[in-house]
């Protein structure tokens, strides 16, 4: 069954969306037109054999659209993403779904009255980087998980245009922050108990350009979420504390390894004092190499695509859908607190 879909907002991203669509998913997907503010994306749609349809109630009036995606800019999407809804369409919206957790409470009332489907676009949730790591999660090859690091550094200070902006939603919690958190919380499902926020804005006036999240776990699992624009040597993608031993992933190509003990009866303790370039230590001397093993990171496979095929499995009815609205209203109401502690400047106890 091929499913036709109207794009609303078609900047960046939609043209994003629109490639992959037409490159890799046409045999049961296409795009048939868009509806954007701007003239010039109105022509390049045109220019790209897709209709330009005049008005946003043109494109939902059009019975042969059955999916609508909205990627506008972030204020535009509860909008938009009910008016579809009530026109009969089943929806997918750009990531962050909303502004806050209000927001998408009425998106999911008006999914719940029409009986359509909506769902959010986490494609990082297929990003191969986080599969590696919830499979070395998954397996348990190290052990339980305490503590893990994920963190996303740029130099580039990308805060343009309405990303710089408070009312369109910008800023890098919500630009980044709520993949990594949508990952975090994919990664452990337990129950939040308590955030932490620092957000700073170096370069920008009205949004964090910056910051760092610290999120526990009713698993015991306490995670670090940074986003950096202005750092010029990076920290490793990811670092995973586990009992038994530890991952890293170093950057986007996916590098990196587990090192774990090799024997268990090496972690007797050793009192003699090692004398290192940067002074004397016991605690936390090098332990010698020979005591530990480096194994290789599990190799997964995995698919952006998956999204979508997902999606129209799920508009069939022949799948559940593997991004639920009610993940990303979790992932919202952590998004909440997070601004929350931020301007206070104190942790919040939380039981999300
Ligand atoms: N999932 C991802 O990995 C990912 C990556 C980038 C952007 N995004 C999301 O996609 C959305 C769009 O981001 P972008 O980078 O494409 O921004 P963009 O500025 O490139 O594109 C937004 C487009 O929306 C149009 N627009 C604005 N208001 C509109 C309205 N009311 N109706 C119709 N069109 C309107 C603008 O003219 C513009 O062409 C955002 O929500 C962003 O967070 C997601």
């Amino acid at each position: 069954m091929s499913h036709k879909l109207g794009i609303i907002g078609f900047g960046g991203m939609g043209g994003f969306h629109f490639n992959e669509i037409r490159d890799r998913l046409s045999d049961f997907l296409i795009v048939k037109g868009v509806y954007d503010v701007r003239e010039e994306r109105q022509q390049f749609a045109i220019d790209n054999g897709l209709i330009a349809y005049g008005t946003r109630e043109s494109l939902l009036n059009d019975p042969e659209i059955d999916m609508v995606l909205v990627a506008t800019p972030n204020n535009f999407h509860k909008e938009i993403s009910i008016d579809a809804l009530r026109h009969g369409k089943n929806v997918i919206c750009e990531k962050p779904v909303t502004m806050n957790s209000g927001e998408l409470r009425e998106i999911m009332a008006a999914a719940k009255e029409t009986g359509k489907v909506f769902t959010v676009h986490q494609n990082r949730r297929w990003d191969r980087d986080f599969r590696i790591i919830k499979e070395t999660v998954d397996s348990g090859i190290i052990g339980k998980p305490y503590m893990v690091e994920s963190r996303v550094q740029g130099s580039k200070r990308v805060l343009q245009e309405w990303r710089g902006r408070k009312e369109n939603g910008g800023g890098m919690i919500f630009d980044w922050g709520i993949h990594l958190l949508d990952q975090m919380m994919t990664l452990d499902k337990s129950k939040v108990k308590e955030v932490y926020c620092d957000t700073f804005s170096i370069f920008t006036d009205e949004v964090d350009d910056n910051f760092k999240a610290i999120i526990k776990f009713e698993s015991g699992l306490n995670a670090l979420i940074q986003v950096d624009t202005n750092c010029f040597i990076n920290q490793p993608r990811w670092h995973l504390l586990c009992e038994e031993g530890t991952a890293e992933i170093s950057d986007w190509s996916c590098r990196g390894k587990i090192v774990r003990l090799k024997d268990e009866n090496e972690l007797a303790w050793d009192s003699v004092i090692v004398y290192t370039e940067a002074g004397p230590t016991r605690t936390m001397a090098p332990r010698p190499r020979e005591t530990t093993e480096e194994i290789p990171l599990p190799t997964v496979d995995t698919d952006w695509c998956e999204f979508y095929k997902n999606v129209t499995a799920a508009i069939e009815g022949k799948e559940e859908l593997k991004v639920k609205p009610e993940e990303s209203l979790r992932v919202m109401n952590v998004i909440d607190k997070l601004f929350e502690s931020a301007k206070s400047g104190r942790s919040i106890t939380v039981n999300i």
